[in-house]
């Protein structure tokens, strides 16, 4: 409830002042080092890459994602742990939908400020999936980690309290996850440009999951199955719905 509102007020307020990006919903980690590999993928976590089943470990030609989702734990919902690797002079980015072809994508952005010897910073942001444009929006993120060597650009985090106890079913955790690389000016992000969309899948059955993915430029034209956001995500669409 009460992140729900925080959530909500964060969104407005984010709509109110596009211009104004705030760091207060960011929290860093910067006593862990990343370790990104391939293993446990479609066991304990659900992977989606490019190119196909590339290992991020030692690759940096592999643009990666992996999300493991915890045991539902009421009342807070399920935490999604998310890990993400490539190479990009500007950020990487990956994404999650309830439809890749309608709404928006709250997108997560590990990026290298290119005015400040490639240091690192962290953004999310809202795509609609429509006309591809991003727009600010403030959501929770912690134990933000990352690593950046040259263009090769690495980071954990955890979005917390995605809410899967508000429902029975499996579609609270179900997404089309997308990856994709953008350029930088400064701490300035520039048009996300999608490499690879996954199928909805259900991140918190990742042995189950059907993780067949589809190229990006099929996903325009490919009508995504069934799938609904969490609970947060859903507080977070319908405010901007409502906020236009
Ligand atoms: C990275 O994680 C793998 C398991 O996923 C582990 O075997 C390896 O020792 C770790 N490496 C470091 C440097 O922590
Ligand atoms: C890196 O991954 C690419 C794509 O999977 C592969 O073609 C290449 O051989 C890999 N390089 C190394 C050093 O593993
Ligand atoms: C639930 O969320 C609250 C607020 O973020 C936090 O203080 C608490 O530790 C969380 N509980 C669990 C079991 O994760
Ligand atoms: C970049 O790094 C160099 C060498 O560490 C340092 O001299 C310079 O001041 C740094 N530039 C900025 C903008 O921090
Ligand atoms: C942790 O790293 C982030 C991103 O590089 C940075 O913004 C933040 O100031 C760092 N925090 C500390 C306590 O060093
Ligand atoms: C996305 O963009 C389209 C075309 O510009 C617009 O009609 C639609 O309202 C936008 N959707 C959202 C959720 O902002
Ligand atoms: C999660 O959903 C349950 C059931 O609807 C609700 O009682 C609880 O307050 C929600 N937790 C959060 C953090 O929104
Ligand atoms: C991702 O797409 C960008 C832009 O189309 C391209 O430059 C880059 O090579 C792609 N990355 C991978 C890993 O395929
Ligand atoms: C996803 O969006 C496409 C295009 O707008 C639509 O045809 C399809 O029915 C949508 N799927 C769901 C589950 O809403």
């Amino acid at each position: 409830m009460q992140r729900g509102l925080i959530v909500l007020a964060a969104a407005v307020v984010a709509l109110l002042a596009p211009g104004v990006r705030g760091t207060d919903h960011l929290s860093f980690d910067n006593s862990t080092q990343v370790n990104i590999t391939r293993d446990g993928c479609g066991a304990t976590k659900v992977c989606v890459e490019e190119p196909a089943a590339c290992d991020p470990a030692g690759n940096s030609s592999c643009l990666f994602a992996s999300v493991t989702a915890s045991a539902p734990a009421a009342p807070n919902g399920t935490d999604l742990a998310v890990e993400l690797s490539g190479r990009s002079a500007g950020y990487i980015a990956m994404g999650l939908t309830a439809n890749a072809s309608q709404g928006t994508a709250l997108i997560f952005i590990c990026a290298r400020n290119n005015q400040n010897n490639g240091s690192f910073f962290f953004r999310t942001m809202l795509r609609n999936n429509t006309d591809s444009t991003l727009s600010a929006v403030e959501t929770i993120v912690t134990g933000i980690r990352s690593s950046v060597d040259g263009d090769l650009i690495q980071c954990e985090f955890t979005v917390p309290g995605v809410n899967a106890t508000s429902t029975r079913t499996t579609d609270a955790t179900t997404f089309a996850i997308l990856i994709g690389t953008g350029t930088t000016s400064g701490t300035e992000v520039g048009a996300l440009m999608v490499n690879r969309t996954s199928s909805p899948v259900d991140v918190s059955n990742p042995s189950g999951a059907s993780t067949t993915p589809t190229p990006a430029t099929e996903m325009t034209t490919s009508g995504a199955g069934r799938a609904f956001a969490p609970h947060a995500l859903l507080l977070l669409l319908m405010s901007v719905l409502k906020a236009v």
